[in-house]
């Protein structure tokens, strides 16, 4: 799969060390408190599996899932949950752990929604941001790295569905975008 990629962003090391870096600084914030973190499906599925080990604190998680791009790479503006969180998270300190914020709309609505269940803190964790991109203000807690505006896939992240499983983040050759986009 590596012929796919343009070029490698950001490689397994660095991505390890700069968990383990945000793992640490979540452990000091939550200590003392119950912290849920409540990951977005699909793609913060490998950020939150290497995050969580991380963190030196009882957790409790939970998933969101919302509707995808579908085959493009550019966000229609309309989020849909199509699955919920399992329990309300009213009185919890709550961590929203996302792959990348790039428009900012869907962890805007997100946040909004759960700020509704009165949450005793609502917080962003996302691995990646492209800050050049936001149409929301938004404010991201814990970032892991901020990005060109590139459409990036791997560790988590998807072009139509597919790469999630590479195991750095890289930028996609463009004639991959071109041929499905014809
Ligand atoms: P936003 O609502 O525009 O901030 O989009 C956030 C969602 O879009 C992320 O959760 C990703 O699923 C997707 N997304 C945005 N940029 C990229 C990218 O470069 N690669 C893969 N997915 C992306
Ligand atoms: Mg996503």
């Amino acid at each position: 799969m590596r012929e796919m990629i343009e070029q490698v962003l950001l490689d397994e090391k660095q991505i390890a060390e700069r968990i383990s870096d945000i793992g640490k600084k979540i452990s000091q914030d939550y200590q003392g408190k119950d912290l849920l973190l409540i990951g977005v499906l699909k793609g913060a599925f490998i950020f939150l599996a290497d995050l969580v080990r991380a963190i030196d604190l009882p957790i409790a998680l939970d998933f969101v899932a919302v509707s995808s791009y579908g085959f493009s790479t550019e966000t229609t503006g309309v989020v849909r949950i199509i699955k919920d969180v399992d329990y309300p998270v009213t009185g919890k300190h709550v961590l929203l752990v996302e792959d990348i914020v790039d428009s900012g709309l869907t962890l805007r609505y997100l946040a909004q929604v759960l700020a509704e269940q009165k949450p005793a803190s609502l917080r962003i964790c996302a691995l990646l941001d492209k800050p050049e991109r936001r149409k929301v203000s938004l404010d991201v807690d814990y970032v892991g790295f901020s990005i060109p505006n590139e459409f990036v896939v791997g560790y988590g992240l998807d072009y139509n569905g597919q790469y999630r499983n590479l195991p750095f983040v890289g930028a996609l050759k463009h004639s991959i975008y071109s041929k499905s986009e014809a």
